[in-house]
């Protein structure tokens, strides 16, 4: 069997590059050559052990690459193709998919909540020289010949579903919007709310790397929340409470200030991955009656959704590139995730190299 390196999860804080059996694709499968992936949030719970998968799992789900096997089934493409695959690959013909609901794919059949996400969840991942793609006629997005991976990399997950909170949170022209975090996904979604056409963005972090990158790409506003009522200064600033509040970290804390921050009618447009209980105070939801609407999303994956993104990006509508601030071949993977993880040197993303 031929080998490569890949960065395999072994249990709780210990994972690293191993040399492991290089894939090669089944029925209506892809191979890609990976040249640019990155680091995310959930990677960093997936290392911690807050986030269990099985050990032996190569991790990581944001792949740019070059195709380089092509499996029985696939047509519409050749080998050498550029691509771009969404971290969450969809089946695109099970029930969930066939009704719009690509992240909750239900592998062939019903509906399996999270089921479109597999690349470093239920099978390997990205975070290595080669990546088997499944659904690959649902999946892989050619990249447009002027697009370069540093700027197309964020599109695979952070952009997707940054932007998706806004898209979720029915942001109207005019709307103010407040963003709960500014993470790597909430500077998404701040991006998000400026193309939906809000007139006003407020966002709350403590990081002043963050909250400057935040003005940089749209925010009005940036509060931190160490020094003042951000609830109360969104009302101030709204006049009454925000129209969307957009959550972005996870906490029972974020997302009751979210609700706090809204006026009545309002829609809490929620990101974060929770764990534990989440709980809802009546007096934040007008004891039930105060016509708010929370609504959840996880990333929108698929070829089409890559395809949109990548448009945005070739027409000079979104530019991400200042969010990867620093670079690491695969080999040094360990140190990435040190960085990264540790927010050290005003990391906000880092892009890997195999
Ligand atoms: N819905 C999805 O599909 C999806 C996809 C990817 C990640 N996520 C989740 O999104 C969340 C954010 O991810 P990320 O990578 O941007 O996170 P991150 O950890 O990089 O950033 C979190 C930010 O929150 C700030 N923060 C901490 N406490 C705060 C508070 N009380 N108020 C305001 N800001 C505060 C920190 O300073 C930091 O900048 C995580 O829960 C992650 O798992 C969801
Ligand atoms: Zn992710
Ligand atoms: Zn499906």
């Amino acid at each position: 069997m031929d080998k490569m390196f890949a960065n395999v999860f072994r249990s709780p804080g210990k994972f690293g590059i191993e040399e492991v059996d290089r894939p090669h694709p089944g029925v209506g499968e892809a191979v890609i050559r990976v040249t640019m992936t990155t680091i995310c949030g959930t990677d960093l719970h997936i290392v911690r052990g807050e986030y269990p998968v099985k050990p032996g799992l190569v991790i990581g789900h944001e792949p740019v690459g070059v195709i380089e096997e092509i499996g029985p089934g696939l047509s519409g493409y050749q080998v050498g193709d550029r691509v771009l695959i969404g971290a969450i690959t969809p089946c695109g013909q099970c029930r969930a998919c066939l009704s719009g609901h690509l992240s909750q794919c239900g592998h062939t059949a019903g509906y399996e909540a999270i089921g479109g996400w597999r690349f470093g969840n239920t099978i390997n991942g990205a975070q290595a020289q080669y990546l088997r793609v499944p659904y690959a006629q649902a999946n892989l997005a050619r990249i447009p010949d002027e697009l370069t991976d540093e700027q197309v990399v964020l599109l695979a997950d952070i952009a997707s579903t940054g932007i998706s909170g806004a898209e979720s949170g029915e942001i109207k022209i005019g709307d103010s919007v407040v963003v709960f975090a500014l993470g790597p996904i909430g500077l998404c979604a701040t991006v998000g709310a400026r193309l939906e056409g809000a007139s006003l963005i407020i966002g709350i972090d403590s990081d002043e790397n963050r909250l400057a990158m935040a003005s940089r790409l749209g925010a009005d506003v940036v509060l931190d929340y160490r020094y003042l009522d951000v609830i109360a200064e969104v009302k101030r600033l709204t006049g009454g409470g925000a129209d969307v509040a957009i959550e972005a970290l996870g906490t029972q804390q974020t997302f009751e200030n979210c609700l706090r921050c809204l006026r009545p009618g309002g829609i809490l447009s929620s990101l974060g991955v929770y764990s534990g209980k989440l709980q809802l105070p009546y007096d934040a939801l007008a004891a039930g009656i105060g016509d708010y609407r929370i609504v959840t999303t996880l990333c929108p994956g698929g070829k089409e959704r890559m395809r949109r993104l990548m448009e945005m990006v070739k027409h000079g509508r979104i530019d991400l590139t200042p969010l990867l601030t620093h670079v690491f071949p695969l080999g040094r993977i360990q140190e990435a995730y040190n960085v990264f993880g540790e927010r050290l040197d005003g990391v906000i993303k880092v892009a890997i190299k195999p």
